[in-house]
């Protein structure tokens, strides 16, 4: 197979080569997006920044930093299950598996999933979906170690890639969502996000989820607040982001990070803290912020789940658990869900 350039509409595709197309959205429209959901979000009783807003290229490289700190257990615990896993997984991946990931990053974690697939088939599909630009750079690392993969990269908002894979034909299809990302969204754009991805899926799909799991206070907040604050640059870099893009007078040093677990919500809360009384003017959009000493701009939560819960979560979506993988600490989990049948369900 080779890639074709078919028109998408709202985007602008390039194919960077037969084996490699990128799907970019109008970058009009990003920016125009981006300022109308600050001005929105900014001005609430509590101010708020989406965030999906961490990630432009500096955030993205900050990110991959993170990952590799010595506090932030999540991704070198998560790949250590992906490596015992391999083996197991691919008695499920008998048959010719088309690979969809949300939020793939440097893909560094894909490549375990790629050793299965790549391995067993004669050619493999990878629709990756992220609003990261790092797509381009991984692509191209992926397509160097893997000579039988063909790369779709979707530079997008997961919903649009969403509705990009709902015009897929039956195909079976292997979608991972890994590195907890899912613990990003809130309790009903959570479950909407697994209701479409369920509503996507045949009986023979495969849905892998990486899940973070509830545990000591202390460990949480050292992997979220770590010593050489590279988390909280990657935090204060959306104040940064909106003085760049949308000509705002941000003082960075006026404002620190603060990142806390909220035990009874089971998540941990990051935020960026006024240190002063202070006014912030955004030019581009006409707006004037006052911050009194204290106050509190949201930036993310991240779930911690209980196995009960993910059985739960499973369960009302209409997904049966295949299989459920954990580290010796139960510190992360890998899920492997299909959906329930009918009968099951009700
Ligand atoms: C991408 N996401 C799963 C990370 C998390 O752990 O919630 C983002 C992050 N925020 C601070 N550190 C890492």
């Amino acid at each position: 197979m080779t890639h074709k350039t078919t028109r998408i509409s709202g985007y602008k595709q390039i194919l960077v080569n037969p084996k490699f197309r990128c799907l970019i959205p109008d970058y009009s429209i990003k920016l125009q997006n981006f300022a109308s959901e600050i001005a929105h979000s900014i001005t609430q009783k509590q101010k708020h920044i989406h965030p999906k807003f961490l990630y432009n290229d500096r955030g993205s490289k900050l990110f991959e930093k993170i990952c590799e700190l010595p506090e932030y257990y999540l991704t070198r615990t998560e790949i250590s299950i992906l490596s015992r896993l391999t083996s197991e997984l691919s008695k499920y991946l008998k048959e010719h598996y088309r690979l969809v990931e949300f939020g793939s990053g440097s893909s560094t974690k894909t490549r375990k999933i790629l050793d299965i697939l790549c391995q067993s088939q004669e050619e493999v599909e990878y629709f990756s979906i992220d609003i990261s630009n790092i797509i381009k750079e991984s692509s191209r690392s992926l397509l160097q170690q893997y000579d039988n993969l063909y790369i779709t990269g979707i530079i997008d908002r997961y919903e649009k890639g969403l509705e990009f894979i709902q015009t897929f034909d039956e195909q079976k299809k292997l979608i991972i969502f890994l590195g907890s990302s899912f613990g990003n969204f809130d309790a009903d754009s959570g479950r909407d996000f697994l209701e479409k991805i369920h509503s996507t899926m045949n009986d023979n799909d495969f849905f892998l989820i990486g899940l973070d799991l509830v545990k000591d206070k202390k460990i949480l907040e050292s992997a979220y607040d770590d010593s050489q604050h590279i988390t909280a640059d990657f935090n204060l870099n959306l104040l940064s982001r909106i003085n760049e893009e949308l000509g705002a007078n941000f003082i960075l040093q006026n404002f620190e990070h603060y990142a806390v677990f909220n035990e009874k919500k089971s998540r941990m809360e990051m935020y960026l803290r006024s240190k002063t009384e202070q006014k912030v003017h955004i030019s581009d959009l006409d707006l004037s912020l006052d911050f009194k000493k204290g106050e509190l701009i949201h930036t993310e939560n991240s779930y911690k789940y209980s196995i009960s819960q993910i059985e739960q979560l499973a369960d009302e979506v209409g997904f049966k658990i295949t299989k459920l993988w954990q580290d010796e600490n139960h510190h992360f989990a890998v899920v492997l869900l299909s959906k329930a049948k009918l009968s099951q369900h009700i």
